[in-house]
């Protein structure tokens, strides 16, 4: 995929960190340029040409974002990002729920998809259950065997995984919540970018993702969910746009997807979306599996060749997204890794990553009793990466290891 061209951003750089947040190309920046000094208004309101314009444009970037999912626009909400989808769904759900129930998680699990989670089980008398993670970063069978077996009723679980690029896998899991009649929340924040998604395909109720790391801006998020599932989530936000008739005494709501979207929407974010859309289908997302899986085997290969490495996660590209995350060794810190790599022009990530119980777990593994948690060193790739920059990062690390192990 010879596309450097298309971002400027990348021009010499060894970029590893999309999992993070992916590089933008020109023809992103031109949509949302195109909408701010062609046809900038607000959506929805008014009267005149111009704000129908930017109401078309918005409403046509949901539709390539039902397009991408295979689903109908109004069941695309749009929110600030993943994030923001599973805070709406943590809070709106949990509330919804007569005290006592049970919310399951796993092990792996972003903070964003465990901290809205706990905090709002904890506020409404809900108990959490924990899928537990294998030494190979999978989800352990048993452990979601017996989770099941308790008839949680929402189960909010990653479909790939930020740190492990473990891809769980989600249509088995939402046939067996059916059955149970668990609702499954899927964090796609991983997933989406890199996988073809097809939602009825996966079978879970909702799925969340965000816009920058699938060549988008920052600052937009899609929270999608079965009809009947959103259509009974009471508003997390209230105000303009999402009201159908206000009183001083009660309100009536719009139907979705704009009861769910209340004030002015980040409109030029959502356009610039529908452009990243528009570029990953123009190389389509088998291809860009392809790609990673093809830079993932080649990666694991050479990190072969780093004394001490130790790769926390399946190690299978079968079972993996373009993401790797290792350790290595006691006597080299992933921040000291990093900032070697940095001085080469190579950029990837080192620490937690949001995931601090899933580091607890490798530190009980690799560690055990331990003060400091493991920390861990972060590769991940996207369809702009190629295999010298595979190349780059093991000679970085290869010196890494020389400076640090003397
Ligand atoms: C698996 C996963 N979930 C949730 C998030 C949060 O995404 P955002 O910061 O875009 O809201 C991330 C971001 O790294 C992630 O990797």
């Amino acid at each position: 995929m010879p596309i450097q061209e298309d971002f400027p951003g990348l021009q010499g750089l060894c970029y590893l960190d999309s999992a993070a947040s992916s590089q933008t190309p020109h023809q992103v920046v031109r949509a949302m340029e195109s909408y701010y000094l062609e046809y900038r208004a607000n959506v929805h309101r008014g009267a005149y040409a111009l704000s129908s314009r930017a109401t078309d444009a918005y409403e046509e970037a949901r539709q390539k974002v039902a397009g991408f999912l295979a689903t109908q626009p109004e069941q695309c909400i749009f929110t600030r990002g993943t994030t923001e989808s599973l805070n709406l769904l943590a809070q709106s759900l949990c509330r919804s729920l007569p005290p006592g129930q049970r919310i399951a998680l796993s092990a792996m699990e972003h903070h964003s998809n465990l901290v809205p989670w706990q905090q709002w089980a904890l506020h409404q008398g809900h108990q959490l259950d924990w899928i537990e993670v294998t030494a190979d970063g999978k989800l352990d069978p048993d452990s979601l065997t017996q989770v099941l077996d308790r008839k949680p009723a929402v189960l909010a679980l990653a479909w790939v995984s930020n740190v492990l690029g473990t891809i769980n896998p989600i249509a088995e899991i939402a046939r067996r919540c059916r059955d149970n009649g668990t609702i499954l929340v899927v964090d796609a924040a991983q997933g989406v970018p890199h996988l073809e998604t097809k939602v009825n395909e996966l079978g879970c109720d909702f799925l969340a993702f965000s816009g920058h790391k699938m060549l988008g801006p920052t600052g937009i998020g899609v929270l999608w969910g079965r009809a009947e599932r959103l259509e009974a989530l009471p508003p997390y936000h209230y105000g303009g746009s999402m009201v159908g008739m206000v009183t001083r005494q009660k309100t009536t709501f719009a139907p979705l997807p704009q009861r769910l979207e209340a004030g002015t929407p980040a409109i030029g974010d959502a356009i610039g979306l529908g452009a990243a859309i528009d570029y990953l289908r123009g190389h389509g997302m088998d291809q860009v599996r392809a790609h990673e899986k093809a830079l993932l085997t080649y990666a694991l290969q050479r990190l072969q060749e780093v004394p001490d490495l130790q790769i926390a996660g399946p190690a299978d590209p079968e079972h993996q997204s373009g993401v790797v995350s290792f350790s290595l060794g006691k006597k080299v810190h992933p921040h000291d890794v990093a900032t070697v790599l940095d001085r080469r022009g190579v950029c990837v990530r080192a620490g937690h990553h949001c995931c601090q119980p899933l580091m607890q777990h490798f530190t009980d593994l690799w560690t055990p009793g331990a003060r400091a948690p493991v920390s861990l060193v972060r590769a991940s790739f996207y369809l702009y990466n190629q295999r010298h920059d595979v190349d780059r990062l093991i000679d970085g690390l290869l010196e890494a290891r020389k400076v640090f192990n003397r």
